[in-house]
């Protein structure tokens, strides 16, 4: 398995929108296995594949709390079937925005079909912080990041942040 580079906001190439996944051969699979492996040695919870710069359809999550045992998920082209009408706030991070925080609004809880690492079709609800996972992780593949979620000014500050941290090379 091998660790990818996870690109860094702001990158216009974290706000394309991702093509769904045809099959889940065997190239997808090792996809899943090689975000998996740079979503865990990043210490992340979620990553989309547009942040390791492939522009298909697929995420992998891990919300296993710490000395629990690993319960890894692979989705291939998850769509949300049934959202929850009651929103709530929840802090969010990013391996795309290190470092940075930000209380975003979303349903409480969700329903995703998705193909499994098999290529079989699924359905899946989530509540909690597997709810915020998926949907952030799901944003991803439509180009949209968690600070487009919040308030201009929060956004830009973040944003401005990165791209000073970025010319002075503290994610090279
Ligand atoms: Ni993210």
């Amino acid at each position: 398995m091998t660790i990818l580079p996870i690109l860094i906001a702001p990158d216009p190439r974290l706000k394309l929108k991702a093509k769904p996944v045809v099959e889940v051969d065997r190239r997808i699979v090792r996809l899943m296995d090689d975000m998996l492996e740079t979503m865990y040695a990043n210490k992340g919870i979620g990553l989309a594949a547009p942040q390791v710069d492939v522009r298909e359809r697929v995420i992998v999550a891990d919300v296993a709390e710490k000395g629990e045992p690993r319960q890894p998920i692979w989705l291939a082209n998850p769509e949300v079937v049934e959202a929850s009408p009651d929103l709530v706030p929840g802090s969010e991070g990013c391996l795309s925005l290190p470092d940075h925080y930000a209380d975003v609004i979303r349903p409480s809880w969700v329903r995703i079909r998705y193909l499994d690492r098999d290529g079989v079709c699924r359905e899946m609800a989530a509540d909690g912080l597997l709810s915020i996972c998926l949907q952030h992780e799901i944003d991803h593949l439509d180009g949209i990041l968690f600070v487009d979620h919040v308030s201009l000014l929060k956004r830009n500050m973040i944003l401005r942040k990165l791209q000073k941290a970025k010319r002075q090379g503290v994610y090279a």
